[in-house]
């Protein structure tokens, strides 16, 4: 709408800009909102940990399986083993060491084990060694969500 000036005799916009104005500055602010989080986003991800399943993939996964139906690979299936007797498992060939280890495999000794397992039991053929706590602890965490055991029960030592 035009708005004729009684003194001048000109023409002028009416009074429409500010509205206008108002109705692009909500999306504006929404839009470098979403930019930010955007932003962000890439940062916070790297900061969160791997799961204990992508580690277990990493770190155990070209020697073992975690499976219900029988299945090895250079290791033995990880199906339920803890609360297992190590050196056990039907079809897997173990080394000497590990078949006559009078041993349980709990939280502690599975900790042992991946932080050297063949200074936790000399003469066992498993070529792993983790220094590092916190990725023990969640891939034994995982062993026990993923391999159907996890009963604290067997945390107590055996002797069978
Ligand atoms: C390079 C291959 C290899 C890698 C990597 C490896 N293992 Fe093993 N693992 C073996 C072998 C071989 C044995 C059998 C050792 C023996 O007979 O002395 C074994 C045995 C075991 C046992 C004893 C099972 C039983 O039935 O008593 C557990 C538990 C185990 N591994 C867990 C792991 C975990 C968890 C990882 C990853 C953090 C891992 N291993 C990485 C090869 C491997």
């Amino acid at each position: 709408m035009q708005l004729r000036c009684m003194r001048t005799g000109t023409t002028a916009a009416a009074p429409t800009g500010r509205s206008r104005w108002r109705r692009w500055s909500g999306p504006a602010v929404l839009f470098s909102t979403l930019l930010a989080a955007a932003v962000a986003k890439p940062a916070a991800a790297a900061d969160s940990p791997p799961s204990g399943e992508a580690l277990f993939k990493r770190n155990c996964g070209t020697c073992h399986v975690i499976s219900q139906t029988p299945a090895k690979r250079q290791g033995p299936n990880l199906y339920g083993v803890v609360g297992r007797h190590a050196g056990r498992l039907d079809g897997f060939t173990y080394s000497e060491a590990l078949k006559n280890a009078e041993l349980v495999w709990t939280d502690a000794t599975l900790d042992a084990w991946l932080t050297d397992a063949s200074k936790f039991v000399p003469g066992s053929v498993m070529p792993y060694r983790q220094a590092d706590p916190a990725v023990r602890s969640a891939i034994i965490d995982y062993l026990k969500s993923a391999g159907g055991g996890g009963s604290t029960a067997a945390d107590a030592p055996k002797s069978d």
